[in-house]
């Protein structure tokens, strides 16, 4: 398993260029079931989890040509299989955002169940029950999801939770369906807005973008076209962070501030100001950092990507802050990591308490999940001494070249 060496406390300045959002092209990409013909996509991030989804896109039979980096053809003549095997499953849970496309267009699809990981079960009872809402036949059988349907009735459907992938799942579907869809308590994340954005220039009829109710008008033409994704809003928030750990003379391109409102609004309590000119974010940070408390919410609310980087953040704060986690039920995996490094960070249920003003000190530690081996890399980037971060598999799933980008800040960060 590789490793990231980080020799900590490095002068950090200069720019970092955040890439095309992992979460909204992983969705983007599957879309291309839908219709036959030939898409072009850009700003599609290099990351395992997009080369995971070009390799399932594949093995459904569509063609893939790189055309540049973060652009590619995509053609469609004609899914040539209805199923999605375990072991492409396997390699990243977001592969069931093939389910929806492949019964929106074949009325038919066979897909691994997607498992748990390290933050929670992350069940998917909610996308099955609004398939079979809409007329589909749902079967689970050793391990797989088959799922089809004579005809894909346009519904009402009311999630009893917000669940981003099953509102992509569900307008993947309602696209194609017969009549109308309304989906109420509807994701709002501005990555299911970017996926109707491009359904819509497929030919697709969908109002309400951006708001937790969203209406879909079926239709039975849909076609292949053109569409370049957004900044990865995550990647955004973890770089602003980085920038305010080490004094903020690293700003950051191509972000759009509009997608992080209530986490700059947090940061503003902590004293950072984050302001941003002519497309450059750019972070002012006090002499010292106020505690706060902070709730993880669906958007807009204070994204729970962002939560493990902030809980970095927070331990070099003045006093004690305190973290409710609401979206996943174990996602406080990286807070024995970021002890072993000096923190001191106390969970009791679905909250940590963060006490501040701590100093990191380099150790072997290993990531637990994306986003928090994120939050380990700017802990050691702070601490003294080395940093040996194993198994950094998850981090490059959600983050291109990440050391290569902090090595031009001037970071002492290599692969071991
Ligand atoms: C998406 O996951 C993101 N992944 C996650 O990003 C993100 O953390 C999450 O949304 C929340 O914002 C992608 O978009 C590929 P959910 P998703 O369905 O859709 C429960 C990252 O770091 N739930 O919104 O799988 C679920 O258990 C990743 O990039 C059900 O109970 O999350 C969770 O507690 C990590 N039944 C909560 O809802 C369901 O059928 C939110 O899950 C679906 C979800």
């Amino acid at each position: 398993m590789a490793k990231y060496i980080i020799k900590g406390k490095k002068q950090l300045a200069g720019e970092l260029e955040v890439k095309g959002a992992k979460n909204a092209a992983l969705p983007i990409l599957c879309a291309a079931i839908l219709a036959k013909g030939r898409y072009h996509f850009s700003n599609i991030p290099e990351l395992k989890d997009v080369e995971n989804m070009l390799n399932l896109l594949r093995h459904l039979g569509l063609k893939i040509e790189k055309t540049a980096p973060h652009s590619y053809y995509i053609l469609n003549e004609g899914v040539k299989t209805l199923e999605a095997p375990y072991d492409l499953v396997k390699a990243m849970r977001a592969s069931f955002l093939v389910i929806g496309p492949l019964l929106g267009s074949q009325k038919e699809a066979r897909v691994s169940m997607p498992g748990g990981c390290a933050i929670g079960s992350r069940p998917v009872n909610f996308h099955l029950q609004a398939f079979e809402k809409m007329g589909a036949k749902i079967v689970i059988d050793h391990g797989f999801v088959l799922a089809n349907a004579e005809t894909l009735n346009g519904t009402e459907i009311n999630f009893p939770g917000v669940t981003v992938t099953g509102t992509e799942n569900l307008v993947m579907a309602a696209v194609m369906a017969k009549g109308k869809t309304i989906i109420n308590n509807a994701a709002r994340e501005p990555e299911v807005a970017d996926l109707c954005g491009l359904l819509n220039k497929m030919g697709a009829k969908i109002t309400g973008i951006g708001s937790d109710r969203l209406e879909i008008d079926g239709t039975v033409e849909l076609r292949a076209c053109d569409y370049e994704i957004i900044s990865d809003r995550v990647e955004a928030g973890t770089f602003i962070i980085l920038s305010a750990l080490t004094g903020g003379k690293i700003e950051i391109k191509n972000a759009r501030l509009q997608h992080l409102s209530v986490f700059v609004k947090k940061l503003k309590e902590m004293g950072v100001d984050v302001a941003e000119k002519n497309k450059t974010i750019k972070i002012n940070v006090p002499e010292k950092l106020n505690s706060i408390r902070v709730q993880t919410e669906p958007y807009p609310g204070f994204p729970t990507d962002l939560q493990p980087q902030l809980m970095v953040l927070l331990s070099q704060a003045e006093g004690e802050s305190a973290i409710e986690e609401t979206i996943f039920e174990n996602r406080f995996m990286h807070v024995q990591e970021l002890n072993r490094l000096g923190a001191r960070i106390q969970v009791e249920g679905h909250r940590a308490v963060v006490y501040g003003g701590k100093k990191l000190i380099g150790a072997e530690v290993k990531a637990t999940d994306l986003r928090a081996g994120a939050a380990l890399v700017l802990a050691g980037l702070i601490a003294e001494n080395t940093t040996v971060i194993n198994e950094i598999e998850h981090i490059e799933r959600g983050y291109e070249d990440l050391a290569g980008r902090l090595r031009a800040l001037g970071a002492d960060i290599c692969l071991g």
